[in-house]
């Protein structure tokens, strides 16, 4: 059946809730689904920087505009919408990573909502982030935010000491905001307790928004150089003792070899 139909179908049965993740950044980068929920949408609810990074697919739905700090109330409002109307909730990157999925689900669950809900996911940023700068990640890695704005500082710490000493490569998010302004050389001094400093680490900024996007390509040891140059639209990847830099001629891209070296000649 084609997708539309079976939206129109859905819109007639009481309506769905969709929570989508809308990738990192430019619109190319959604999914060929998460572009068609989108574009038959009665309602978009959203983050207010999100929507604007996928302006050219709003016109004919209903947008309703919300902010950091306010996902309850803009789940609870997805929520209640869905009752009655195709509703899409976007969330940047995935969905599941960070974002609305969750408070989604917790409000419909509390409210034993009787609609369909589908979860479509996007590129998360550690993802994003690794593509520009090489293949950093390719075997075992460990995902961490550093905001304590939900989750105990202590917990946090707890996870980067355990991810460093396994060696996983890790991937930061929130590394920075107007008031978290220490967790970020706080976590590199613990991952430096296990890791060596010649270890490569990506720091990546605003990954695939255009002209937005920057990089940097350096070491443990060194990436404190670069402390100012961390904000909140940056994801960072830290390799593992295997990772390295290939200076190529173009730019500095990381390698984590995956084993092949060890089993085959190339
Ligand atoms: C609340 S998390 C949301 C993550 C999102 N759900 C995802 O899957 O990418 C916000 C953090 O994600 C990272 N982030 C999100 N988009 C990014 C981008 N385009 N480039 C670099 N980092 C990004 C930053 O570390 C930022 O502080």
């Amino acid at each position: 059946m084609a997708e539309s139909q079976s939206q129109s179908q859905d819109k007639a049965s009481g309506g769905k809730l969709y929570v989508v993740g809308i990738g990192p950044g430019s619109v190319e980068q959604l999914t060929l689904k998460a572009r068609d929920v989108i574009l038959n949408a009665d309602y978009v609810l959203g983050n207010s920087t999100y929507l604007d990074q996928m302006e050219s697919l709003l016109g004919t739905q209903e947008v309703i505009r919300s902010f950091m700090g306010k996902e309850v109330e803009r789940a609870r409002k997805a929520v209640e919408l869905a009752k009655n109307a195709n509703v899409v909730m976007v969330s940047g990157g995935d969905t599941n990573v960070y974002g609305m999925a969750g408070i989604v689900l917790e409000v419909a669950e509390h409210e034993s909502l009787d609609v369909d809900i589908e979860i479509l996911p996007g590129v998360t940023a550690v993802l994003a982030g690794a593509s520009i700068l090489g293949a950093p990640v390719v075997t075992d890695f460990a995902v961490i935010s550093l905001s304590d704005l939900l989750t105990p500082w202590e917990v946090i710490e707890k996870r980067l000491n355990m991810a460093a000493d396994a060696d996983f490569v890790i991937g930061l998010y929130n590394p920075k905001s107007r008031k978290r302004k220490s967790n970020f050389a706080r976590a590199i001094e613990i991952i430096r307790k296990y890791k060596a400093d010649s270890v490569p680490v990506g720091l990546v900024k605003n990954a695939m928004r255009g002209e937005e996007e920057d990089q940097i390509v350096t070491t443990l040891g060194e990436v404190m150089e670069y402390e100012d140059w961390v904000d909140m639209s940056t994801a960072i990847l830290i390799g593992n003792g295997e990772s390295r830099i290939w200076k190529s001629p173009k730019k500095d891209i990381i390698i984590t070899p995956r084993g092949y070296h060890k089993k085959y000649d190339y």
